[in-house]
């Protein structure tokens, strides 16, 4: 495995002059994803572009999550999957949705816009994780959704999905994931876990550029709901091809989840997004988690060892690619390390490190030296 890591790294450029432990945040690209964005543009340039030759990724990305090309819409990014959803679901007076208090923002804020007029309920942690049971005393008929990401962005606690959907179904209730810290790092399969919505951009995990998102919607559900933007994207693409289809008085909204999307994609970032989830498929994505466990595993050992105290469960079930701990001058330390060329996050009074598969032992090891130092 480490010869094959050592292999895989010459497809890293960052990794020849930096220590890059911040995949939570903003990733840095592999060379064959510019490589695939370079040539996009040069054949654009030219317009000697065969667009046979480019995918826009959504075939690689529902191999991802287990689910059929037709599930999945292009979107800008994370939020915008999340709001579509939160504009879709019906949500009559006095309903309510669950959600936790390990979240990021823009899981919560689309159920706060006061026209939905639906209760939030947060389940509180308990030592960094969201108990099942406790999700279960939250939920109610009254309950339109279970709203959460798989992995929380500070500590890095997963849940387990398939619990959360049984919750959810028991209840007529959706189970809405937002999956931007675990895709590209954990398995997921939607089929499996029996989720009804999920979504992602591709800049952290999947190591993709900024601008492509992908949401899920489980192909039972794509009819039911009328998008809440409309545009040319929407509808089927026969609309355009004959003149008798073209009935401008008439929506014929795609059957497929392509009728959430609204217009053109930013091309360039969705080509690249399919190249970069291609690469993960090829090292496979059981392989990646492996590696990334065990690079947490060691990390969380030697962040105990010196003393410091880990936000971050140790149960391996519960754990992802993030590991967090308190430490004072949070900020000034993750500042000083940046200028040793180590990257990570200060987040929650202490800081947040988020190594990916092609990172190394040594790597961990020169991170906690620098830390001692500093
Ligand atoms: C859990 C979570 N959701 C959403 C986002 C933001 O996603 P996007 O920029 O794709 O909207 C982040 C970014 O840190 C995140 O950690």
């Amino acid at each position: 495995m480490m010869r094959d890591i050592l292999d895989v790294r010459k497809k890293f450029p960052v990794t020849q002059h930096k220590t890059f432990l911040n995949h939570s945040a903003y990733s840095p690209l592999p060379q064959p994803v510019v490589d695939v964005m370079k040539k996009y543009n040069e054949d654009l340039c030219h317009f000697d572009i065969d667009e046979s030759e480019y995918s826009l990724g959504q075939e690689v990305f529902a191999r991802l999550v287990g689910a059929e090309k037709d599930e999945i819409a292009l979107v800008q990014n994370t939020s915008t999957g999340l709001n579509i959803v939160a504009n879709i679901l019906d949500c009559p007076k006095g309903s309510n949705v669950v959600t936790t208090d390990l979240e990021y923002p823009s899981v919560v804020y689309p159920w706060l816009k006061t026209k939905l007029g639906v209760e939030l309920r947060y389940v509180k942690n308990a030592n960094g994780s969201i108990l099942v049971e406790d999700v279960e005393q939250a939920v109610d008929d009254q309950t339109v959704a279970i709203a959460i990401s798989h992995v929380a962005y500070v500590n890095g606690f997963r849940h387990d999905l398939k619990a959360l959907a049984e919750i959810a179904h028991e209840h007529g209730a959706y189970l809405v994931v937002d999956a931007i810290q675990s895709l590209g790092a954990i398995p997921v399969d939607v089929r499996k876990d029996d989720v009804d919505f999920l979504t992602a951009s591709c800049y952290k995990w999947l190591l993709g550029p900024a601008g492509a998102g992908y949401l899920y919607v489980r192909k039972e559900l794509v009819e039911r709901f009328e998008p809440p933007f409309i545009g040319w994207a929407s509808v089927e693409p026969e609309v355009f091809e004959t003149i008798e289809f073209w009935d401008i008085w008439r929506l014929q909204l795609s059957n497929t989840a392509s009728r959430f999307e609204i217009g053109s994609p930013s091309f360039i970032s969705f080509v690249g997004a399919a190249a970069a989830i291609q690469l993960l498929l090829d090292v496979g994505i059981d392989n990646i988690q492996k590696r990334i466990l065990i690079l947490t595993k060691l990390l969380m050992d030697l962040v105990k060892r010196l003393g410091l105290s880990l936000t971050t469960p140790e149960d391996s079930e519960q754990r992802s690619g993030i590991v967090h701990f308190l430490i004072d001058r949070a900020l000034e330390r993750a500042k000083k390390l940046r200028k040793q060329g180590i990257i990570v996050s200060a987040r929650s009074n202490g800081l947040r490190i988020a190594p990916h598969f092609y990172n190394t032992e040594d790597e961990i090891e020169r991170l906690i030296q620098e830390l001692e130092a500093t």
